[in-house]
């Protein structure tokens, strides 16, 4: 299909500037910000076209039960905790989650990572207060730092050109191991990293890995020859992000040479968060004339009409694979904020696939002062989603997570419990709490046993 068959042929990659956008930093020098934006254009495209396509399929694929995604990384990526080992733990328990997906419902796992790209957050206030000093919140490596001081959090424009950089390696080093031998799936054990394998969710993966083993020699045996099998060796690894700072993802959206439509090539697959998720305002309007596929989170505030009005928008010719909604209620109210939703969008005749992000919903504050997860709540979301996707007759389609491959401590619960007490023991996120390498494990198998259901 053509841009002019598909998407509105007045749409412009700047179209967005006439609308409202929140969540946005008050740039000190706007005229700074528009010099990167000429340095950002001037850069080589991260994903190509062709990419975001065919991610496109394997949606579509998701949508009507034939896949499932997993999209998994990092809250917000950090320019001081970037490193290949981090890069690579954090694909390995993907990997790991994915082979328990895979092998738990018989049908592929599209691996997509929050990573290469995933480094501006939205808050709740625009600023943070400490001992009575009050200064702009961090809004996410590329616009500011972590750090308390006022410098640090002065909106730096030239943070968009390290972002993109630091986007470029990480993925570079993501196709290399996808693609290189690390990703081979004879290599399904190795991938049990040392602290994951003495828990009980890495002695059952461990079972699981065997078993695959057993397979592949059986077959081997049989005669096939599975030197000669690509899937076997190699995998698909997209990437996404939340876009927000549209002045990134507008210095990154290019023509495809082949179609002539706009990608935004800063990742296959972008997303609109929950606060910026308005269908007239300008974040839902730059995701309107991109050609990736595209998400959006939706939320216990969302009625059916807004979540109807947003597939009208974004997906007008109701292209299979084009829009994932993620639903992000709590697992307090998903079972009766969510149904409705799934019904009006099955009404509307709109292919959506949907996905569960079971943490977002989730996040409070301790009595320490750390913000966090429960395990358990992870999971009761996660199981109020697929039985309210069964009972509307609705695939659930996939799984958004925040995991890293360390063996942080910043969500309670678990097999290996995480305690109140251990909070404090590796509480390294620069935003929300992640699950760490065993906890993600424990709810791949989790996942998976509501898939074979
Ligand atoms: C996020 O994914 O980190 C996020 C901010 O989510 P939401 O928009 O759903 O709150
Ligand atoms: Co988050």
């Amino acid at each position: 299909m053509s841009t002019a068959e598909l998407f509105d042929d007045a749409w412009s990659p700047s179209g967005w500037r006439s609308r409202p956008a929140g969540q946005q930093p008050d740039w000190p020098d706007p005229t700074a910000l528009e010099e990167v934006g000429a340095t950002l254009r001037a850069l080589p495209p991260l994903v190509f076209a062709g990419e975001a396509r065919t991610l496109t399929e394997s949606l579509a694929a998701a949508q009507d039960g034939r896949a499932f995604l997993l999209l998994a990384g990092d809250c917000a990526e950090s320019f001081h905790q970037f490193s290949a080992d981090a890069i690579r733990d954090k694909l390995r328990v993907i990997l790991q989650m994915s082979v328990v997906l895979t092998y738990g419902s018989g049908v592929p796992t599209v691996k997509v990572g929050r990573m290469a790209g995933q480094f501006t957050k939205p808050r709740s206030s625009p600023t943070e207060v400490r001992d009575g000093v009050e200064l702009p919140s961090f809004r996410g490596d590329t616009i500011n730092d972590f750090a308390f001081d006022e410098l640090a959090r002065r909106p730096d424009p030239t943070r968009l050109v390290r972002a993109y950089h630091q986007s470029a390696a990480t993925m570079n080093l993501l196709r290399a191991f996808a693609k290189g031998g690390f990703a081979d799936l004879a290599r399904v054990h190795a991938w049990n990293q040392e602290f994951v394998a003495s828990s009980p969710e890495g002695r059952r993966y461990d079972v699981l890995a065997a078993e695959i083993e057993r397979a592949l020699r059986f077959m081997e045996a049989c005669g096939i020859d599975l030197q000669g099998e690509l899937a076997l060796h190699q995998v698909d690894v997209w990437t996404a992000h939340e876009a927000l700072l549209l002045e990134y993802e507008e210095a990154l959206t290019r023509r495809d040479s082949i179609t002539g439509d706009w990608y935004d090539c800063s990742a296959h697959l972008l997303w609109a968060g929950e606060r910026t998720n308005e269908p007239q305002g300008a974040h839902v309007e730059f995701l309107a004339g991109v050609h990736n596929p595209v998400g959006v989170k939706i939320g216990p505030s969302a009625g059916p009409d807004d979540v109807v009005a947003l597939c009208e928008r974004l997906n007008p010719q109701r292209h299979p694979g084009r829009l994932v909604l993620f639903s992000r209620m709590g697992a307090d109210r998903v079972s009766e904020a969510l149904p409705p939703l799934l019904r009006a969008v099955a009404m509307s005749g709109h292919p959506v696939l949907w996905a569960c992000d079971p943490m977002h919903g989730n996040t409070f504050v301790h009595a320490s002062g750390y913000k966090t997860r429960r395990f358990d709540d992870v999971l009761r979301e996660l199981r109020g989603f697929f039985a309210a996707c069964e009972a509307a007759d609705v695939s659930a389609g996939g799984v958004h997570v925040e995991l890293t491959g360390d063996d942080v401590t910043e969500c309670l619960g678990g097999s290996e419990e995480v305690l109140d007490e251990h909070l404090e023991r590796r509480y390294e996120t620069i935003c929300d709490p992640r699950l760490n390498a065993r906890q993600s494990l424990d709810l791949a198998f989790e996942v998976a046993a509501l898939l074979r259901r």
